[in-house]
């Protein structure tokens, strides 16, 4: 089906200490549309069309954080598990937000079966949503993460590959194996590629005589996702009716020296039980 793209209706949305400038249309309430510019509280996500009635709503939000478990903590990095059928306001305002940066259709009202993971970075004014991913409490297809965002002010510094990150530490706590719901968007295609090669390489580099079902047990990325990704640096040869990897420690050490340094969740500081 053919969706017509629909004109961007919010140009800028003001939170915290920034104004960010949308990229997409967003299906805010009508009485929203009208107006250029949009000013959300930075704890509850709250919007509102007028700065005076933001500035009536600072005085009297008592949020600090997003209104969820701590699951994460490293520094000044946080991340908050929000609960979409507990917090409903609250998710389908980071999806209404979420969808001004995202081109595809996504979801923004159905938000209990979901959960949110929201990054944030802490000072003492509180804890400033930086960027988040979605989660289908219980996916048939074994998704790990359904959308993610970070915040077009935090962009390019890592962030992304951290959420990708935390998502996989979170399905090998579930002794599972995930992916990501697709379609993707270019910019998410390109985090997960980075992301998948440097994790696989470096396993690779560990215990070179491994099988694709191995790698998959120990990075928590579908076999698939695996075979897709070494296809990309040759890495694999289908002998036999079966995929075949390649490992030529020098060229993986090469690439791996050639990739940024990222930032990865780390199990330690992590404080999550899992489901049940
Ligand atoms: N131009 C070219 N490449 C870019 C880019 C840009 N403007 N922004 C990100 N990338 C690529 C790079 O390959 C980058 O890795 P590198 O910096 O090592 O080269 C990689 O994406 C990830 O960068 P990272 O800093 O870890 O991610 P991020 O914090 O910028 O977040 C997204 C990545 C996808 C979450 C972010 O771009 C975003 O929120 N996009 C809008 C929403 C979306 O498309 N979500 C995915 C679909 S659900
Ligand atoms: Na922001």
């Amino acid at each position: 089906h053919e969706e017509i793209t629909k004109v961007k209706n919010v140009q800028f949305i003001e939170m915290g200490r920034y104004e960010i400038e949308t990229w997409y249309y967003s299906p805010f309430p009508a009485e929203y549309c009208d107006t250029e510019r949009l000013y959300v509280c930075e704890f509850c996500l709250k919007y509102m069309k007028r700065r005076k009635t933001q500035q009536r709503h600072r005085a009297k939000c008592d949020l600090r954080h997003p209104p969820g478990d701590e699951i994460y903590r490293e520094g000044d990095l946080s991340v908050f598990e929000v609960d979409g059928k507990l917090n409903k306001i609250y998710c389908q305002n980071l999806c209404l937000l979420a969808k001004l940066f995202l081109d595809h259709k996504t979801l923004y009202y159905d938000v209990d079966p979901f959960l949110f993971y929201v990054l944030c970075e802490s000072d003492e004014k509180g804890y400033h949503v930086v960027g988040y991913f979605s989660k289908e409490k219980n996916s048939c297809e074994n998704y790990n993460l359904a959308c993610i965002l970070t915040f077009p002010p935090y962009q390019r510094a890592g962030y992304g590959k951290f959420l990708i990150s935390l998502s996989y530490e979170l399905t090998k706590l579930e002794h599972k194996v995930g992916s990501p719901e697709k379609p993707l968007s270019d910019l998410g295609k390109l985090s997960y590629r980075s992301y998948w090669l440097m994790v696989l390489l470096s396993i690779l580099i560990e215990v070179p005589s491994t099988t694709i079902k191995d790698l998959s047990q120990r990075s928590g990325i579908k076999v698939e996702d695996i075979i897709s990704t070494l296809q990309c640096l040759s890495m694999i040869k289908y002998f036999k009716g079966q995929h075949v990897i390649i490992v030529n420690r020098q060229e993986m050490k090469a690439h791996l020296e050639g990739m940024k340094r990222m930032r990865l969740a780390k199990p330690e500081c992590l404080s999550w039980q899992g489901p049940g």
